[in-house]
């Protein structure tokens, strides 16, 4: 089993690229569908999401623009349940047709933090895409329009998701063992 060192922790492979790049296929399927004929705003969230924003932009054929946004909530593995906003928006999102992109959803309290924050600004519409979601570990509930894979409730690094910072420039996803 191919396993990884990131800090003081051991991780071992758990998604493997190619299927990484499979459901992105079918998630991005999915947008195209969807927003035919509309210019969708796509708000990936930093850090996490910065490789899965690019890889899912890359899928997408249609008209769209993206901005970013920077929230934080964790500290080493643990959720701290308070949610930082550090880059606020820059784009006006006003009558647009927002789809956040986010790296995993694990308590929910960032997504519904965002999706609160966002509805201030008046958008046409407001659309969650997920890398991947943790659906024992919500704690509120939250509309997800689009997820890619759902997974069991570990600690997991690579493909753009760290622990404490590092870890995040991995091909494939991994799990604390
Ligand atoms: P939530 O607010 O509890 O849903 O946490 C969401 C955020 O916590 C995500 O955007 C990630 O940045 C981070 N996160 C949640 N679970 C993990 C994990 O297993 N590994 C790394 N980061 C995680
Ligand atoms: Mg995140």
């Amino acid at each position: 089993m191919k396993t990884i060192t990131v800090k003081d922790k051991q991780f071992a492979v758990s998604i493997t690229e190619a299927d990484i790049k499979n459901e992105i296929r079918r998630v991005a399927t999915e947008i195209e569908r969807d927003f035919q004929g509309k210019e969708p705003l796509f708000l990936p969230v930093l850090n996490g999401s910065f490789v899965f924003a690019a890889d899912l932009l890359r899928e997408i054929s249609l008209p769209c623009e993206v901005s970013f946004i920077k929230l934080a909530s964790y500290m080493g593995t643990q959720t701290t349940g308070q949610i930082r906003e550090v880059i606020g928006l820059a784009t006006d999102i006003t009558d647009r047709h927002v789809i956040i992109v986010e790296d995993i959803i694990d308590s929910g309290l960032t997504m519904a933090h965002m999706i609160e924050t966002l509805e201030k600004h008046n958008p046409a519409s407001i659309s969650v895409c997920t890398l991947l979601l943790k659906p024992d570990s919500l704690r509120v509930q939250v509309p997800i329009d689009y997820c890619c894979m759902k997974i069991p409730n570990d600690f997991i690094v690579g493909y753009g998701l760290d622990y404490d910072g590092f870890g995040r420039n991995t091909r494939d996803i991994y799990t604390l063992i």
